[in-house]
């Protein structure tokens, strides 16, 4: 396969082969399941569907389009990555982080990361907005297993303070002044796709784990890699901590959509707060 650095470099040029030379925002954004409102409040300047750009993975998961919009909101320059794929869809972790690192390659210093998760800590309830303080890799991979390119960051990347403590006052702030219930927490990536059985739940509560899902790691892993800030949010799609009860697709996205305008006034806030 073509090295990381050139795949990169012909991604970030397929995009500006479409929009120009200054395509590209300061802040990314990585909008999960049943969240993509986000994309649509952005002044969008150009949307390039994830099958036009160079090397880019496609997602299956219902409730991801799969699109990057570029434009202004609150006054930056944003870079949105509407859907992100999954390793359960059978990509690897380097795939999964790639459309991260081009956000990078096009000139992002921050990162913010969303996703739909299940409440482990006895006091999330369905709906609750978690501000991810930590996260535990219980994926059994990572994306910078391979060869690694010094130019694109250092082979042991330090993860002591991956979501960024200035980042994290910010939201919290962004929270109170839109009376939005905040509270920060350790989200554990799994694998999936399998919900997780109740003795699942049990130890990664054990663990330190007080959300569980699919997504988010393997981009945050890149994105401190490449240098970037991060801010991580969880929508708590299901209580998984009320005690075994089945969870499905369904409920999940019904709960992230009716959560998307309270995630976007948080984010509004916070991007204006950059
Ligand atoms: N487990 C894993 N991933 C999830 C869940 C869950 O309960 N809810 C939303 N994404």
């Amino acid at each position: 396969m073509t090295p990381l650095r050139a795949r990169l470099e012909e991604a970030v040029a397929s995009i500006r082969a479409r929009v120009g030379h200054d395509a590209g925002g300061e802040v990314g954004l990585v909008l999960g399941s049943g969240l993509g409102a986000v994309a649509d409040a952005a002044e969008a300047a150009a949307v390039l569907a994830y099958r036009e750009i160079r090397h880019f993975p496609v997602p299956a998961a219902e409730g991801h389009q799969g699109r990057l919009v570029l434009g202004r909101w609150e006054g930056r320059r944003v870079a949105v990555l509407q859907g992100r794929v999954h390793l359960y869809e059978g990509y690897t972790a380097e795939q999964v982080a790639f459309p991260v690192r081009v956000l990078g390659a096009l000139g992002a210093h921050t990162l913010v990361v969303t996703n739909a998760a299940g409440g482990l800590a006895p006091d999330l309830r369905a709906g609750d907005l978690m501000l991810i303080g930590d996260h535990i890799n219980m994926m059994g991979t990572n994306p910078l297993v391979g060869p690694n390119d010094a130019g694109l960051g250092p082979r042991f990347p330090d993860m002591s303070s991956a979501y960024d403590a200035d980042l994290r006052v910010t939201a919290m702030e962004a929270a109170r002044a839109e009376q939005l219930g905040l509270r920060e927490g350790v989200y554990a990536g799994v694998l999936g796709p399998a919900y997780e059985t109740p003795a699942e739940a049990a130890m990664l509560r054990r663990c330190g784990a007080d959300a569980v899902g699919m997504s988010t790691v393997p981009e945050v892993i890149a994105a401190r890699h490449a240098g970037l800030r991060v801010l991580g949010i969880s929508v708590i799609t299901n209580a998984v901590a009320a005690g075994p009860a089945a969870v499905t697709q369904d409920d999940v996205l019904a709960v992230a959509n009716d959560a998307g305008p309270r995630l976007l006034r948080l984010l509004r806030r916070v991007v204006r707060a950059l």
